[in-house]
């Protein structure tokens, strides 16, 4: 079983609180960073809350909007994350396969709940595959590293 840290905008709410139901029912630990109405809310922060917390204490991400682009730009922002936006099964599999995702965006406004279901399904269900994949992610790690120190950042 998962530990699995979710949130969603205002256009992702009814689905997080759908998937956060059957990810229980199933037996995962969830932990539900909001938001918690359709109130208009501001995607950044719930990815933020969600990014920061996988990256201090692991598990997975699934972060939700009207199309997860939002949350999925957002949480590659932080070092360390690796989002992924799936809208269908291929994807969700190779984005554990060959890039050792750890955030799963999913768009509230273009899936139902049982592909959605299904999405996170394979997503936890399906390892990393290390070799060239772990070759191409350190590439990544040290791109990473030399943005945040080359004074660039937010500009
Ligand atoms: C909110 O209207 C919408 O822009 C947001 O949920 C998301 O789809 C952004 O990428």
């Amino acid at each position: 079983m998962a530990r699995l840290v979710i949130g969603a905008d205002h256009a992702g709410f009814h689905l997080k609180e759908e998937l956060k139901q059957r990810l229980i029912e199933m037996g995962h630990e969830v932990i539900d960073k909001g938001t918690h109405s359709t109130e208009s809310v501001d995607y950044p922060d719930y990815a933020m809350l969600v990014c920061e917390d996988v990256r201090q204490n692991g598990g997975f991400g699934i972060l939700i909007c009207g199309t997860g682009i939002g949350m999925s730009i957002t949480a590659n922002k932080f070092p360390g994350i690796r989002a992924a936006l799936a809208y269908d099964l291929y994807v969700a599999e190779k984005s554990r396969q060959h890039n050792d995702a750890n955030v799963l965006c999913l768009g509230g406004r273009v899936l139902g709940l049982d592909l959605a279901l299904e999405i996170v399904q394979v997503f936890l269900n399906t390892h990393f595959e290390g070799g060239r994949h772990l070759r191409r992610i350190k590439k990544i790690e040290k791109i990473e590293l030399k943005n945040m120190n080359s004074g660039e950042a937010g500009k």
